[in-house]
């Protein structure tokens, strides 16, 4: 007897409900309740998240992805007197990347007259590595050196870091100290693939270095993805992200509402149509929330990555030096601070006290694909006075755009809401009975799912968990002692 094809269904289908994707969240902020409130469970259905939840707008998706045969990559990277490391991550990455002729460095290098600089690093690394080249792919490194005494933070370095950028097509953003594995760059353009958004940025804080790397470079995958949906109040009293949660059994790109500084991935219009605020000196909390929300309202969809695209790793080892020990004005630095804080609340909202810096804010205001109001709803994020944030750790849904003019400017021959169907016209049933809006729903959203049909999305609760478990123990024995056919399950 040969196990039937019920057996073969039922053992798909258990497979598919036990492996259901979810968040589990710790409540990260630092009160003195935390560590007694439990970690949730939260179910996520990813194979859903570009459907709208306004269902008068379920039929709208975001653009698909376009992906020229032959692409360059262009790396970001800002450093604070990490020479030694940041040499290693641009040596790391042309070793470990399929296509080195067509990767591309732009580095901010801060530091001091005796520094060992990035450059120097990668060079010292590279002559060993490439003997007949004084320093191989030097020409594809832009430097911008400077002085590190003149620092005033990461968006400061990384407003300059965008000005290095060429007319390359994908690009990425690392901190100075990241490990690349093997084929990265074959990976993680895979991974962004797959998310179907032509608009999608990959972000999301790093797992730290530990055993993720093995000898000859190869990635020794996550079994979970950091994914960020947690926010807290800054010293400054600006947003800043709490740690990341973790995603398990992640297979898809999970659609997030905040970014990363550590990693951003996706094309490079992104970064030519959003520009980093140079007024925003000393700016620490902050950061990553102006990030996000400035991507969003332009259009742009954060998404953490499966553990099939994390491919980089953190060092998460101290930095040698921060810009806490810089030695500057103590006046001038407060009232930079205070001035830089001062714009952020101005432009969410907030009362302030004291100088602002009001420069430039039509340059870097809210896009206009999305508003800040949306932004707020869809982050959960709240400035009114006596709210908390509402945190965003379950399911989110693609938003459409409220403007859709500028990515259709930027994606000719794509437009957000599709020319009506011309077939139901040819048809001979009275017009007036098919009242199209409805009939179309359903079999969009099938589509939608690219052929694949998804889950219930009841919530995986522990005892369903534990159903199905045994369930699939149960039929795993009963095939293990089924009498097999005697060849064909034999390897040759
Ligand atoms: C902490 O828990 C106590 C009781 O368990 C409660 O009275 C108090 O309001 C909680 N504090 C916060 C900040 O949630
Ligand atoms: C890809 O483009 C680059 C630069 O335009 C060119 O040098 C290279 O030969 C192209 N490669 C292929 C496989 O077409
Ligand atoms: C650089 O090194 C020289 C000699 O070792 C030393 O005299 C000088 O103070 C150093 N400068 C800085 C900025 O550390
Ligand atoms: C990496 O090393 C292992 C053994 O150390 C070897 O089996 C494997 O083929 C190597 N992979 C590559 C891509 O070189
Ligand atoms: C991480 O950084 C530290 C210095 O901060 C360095 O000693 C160590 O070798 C780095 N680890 C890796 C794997 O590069
Ligand atoms: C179609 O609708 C119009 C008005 O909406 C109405 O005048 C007409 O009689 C309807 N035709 C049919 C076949 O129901």
């Amino acid at each position: 007897m040969q196990p039937s094809i019920f057996v073969y269904l039922s053992l798909l289908v258990q497979y598919v409900a036990c492996e259901q994707s979810y968040l589990s969240v710790v409540d990260h902020n630092k009160d003195k309740n935390a560590s007694k409130r439990p970690t949730i469970k939260v179910p996520l259905t990813p194979e859903t998240q570009h459907i709208p939840l306004d269902a008068s707008q379920a039929h709208l998706c975001p653009p698909s992805p376009r992906i020229p045969t032959n692409y360059s990559m262009f790396v970001g990277l800002s450093a604070f007197r990490d020479g030694i490391r940041c040499g290693k991550t641009i040596f790391a990455a042309y070793q470990r990347t399929t296509n080195p002729n067509q990767l591309y460095f732009g580095v901010v290098d801060q530091v001091y007259e005796n520094d060992t600089t990035c450059i120097e690093s990668y060079c010292s690394l590279a002559k060993v590595e490439w003997r007949d080249h004084e320093c191989k792919y030097r020409n594809q490194i832009r430097i911008d050196q400077r002085d590190a005494a003149e620092s005033r933070g990461p968006t400061y370095a990384r407003h300059f870091q965008q000005k290095l950028l060429g007319d390359q097509e994908f690009c990425l953003q690392l901190d100075a100290h990241s490990i690349f594995t093997r084929n990265w760059d074959l990976e993680i353009v895979k991974e962004w693939k797959s998310v179907g958004n032509e608009m999608a940025i990959l972000s999301t804080y790093l797992h730290n270095i530990d055993g993720h790397v093995d000898k000859n470079g190869s990635n020794i995958m996550a079994r979970t993805a950091p994914h960020l949906c947690q926010t807290t109040r800054g010293g400054s009293g600006n947003v800043r992200n709490v740690a990341a949660d973790l995603i398990y059994n992640s297979k898809k790109p999970q659609l997030s509402a905040l970014w990363g500084a550590g990693l951003s991935f996706g094309k490079c219009h992104a970064e030519k149509r959003v520009p980093i605020d140079s007024h925003t000196k000393w700016m620490f909390d902050g950061e990553e929330f102006l990030r996000a929300s400035h991507l969003w309202t332009h259009g742009y969809d954060v998404y953490s990555p499966s553990i099939y695209g994390l491919v980089v790793y953190h060092n998460y080892t101290r930095v040698p030096a921060t810009f806490f020990q810089l030695k500057v004005d103590g006046t001038t630095k407060q009232l930079e601070t205070q001035r830089a804080n001062n714009r952020v609340k101005y432009m969410v909202g907030i009362p302030f006290k004291g100088e602002m810096d009001g420069e430039e804010l039509d340059i870097y205001n809210w896009g206009t694909v999305r508003t800040f109001e949306q932004y707020l709803k869809f982050s959960g994020l709240s400035f009114k006075p006596d709210t908390q944030d509402q945190q965003s750790c379950s399911q989110l849904h693609w938003v459409p755009y409220s403007n859709p003019q500028p990515i259709e400017d930027l994606l000719p021959g794509w437009s957000m809401t599709p020319p009506p169907k011309t077939i139901a016209l040819t048809t001979t049933v009275p017009l007036n009975a098919t009242t199209p809006k409805l009939e179309l729903k359903p079999a969009m959203r099938k589509e939608r799912l690219h052929g694949v049909d998804f889950q219930s999305t009841k919530p995986l609760n522990s005892t369903t968990f534990g159903i199905c478990l045994v369930f699939g123990i149960v039929v795993v024995i009963f095939m293990y002692f089924a009498p097999k056919s005697d060849d064909s399950s034999k390897e040759q």
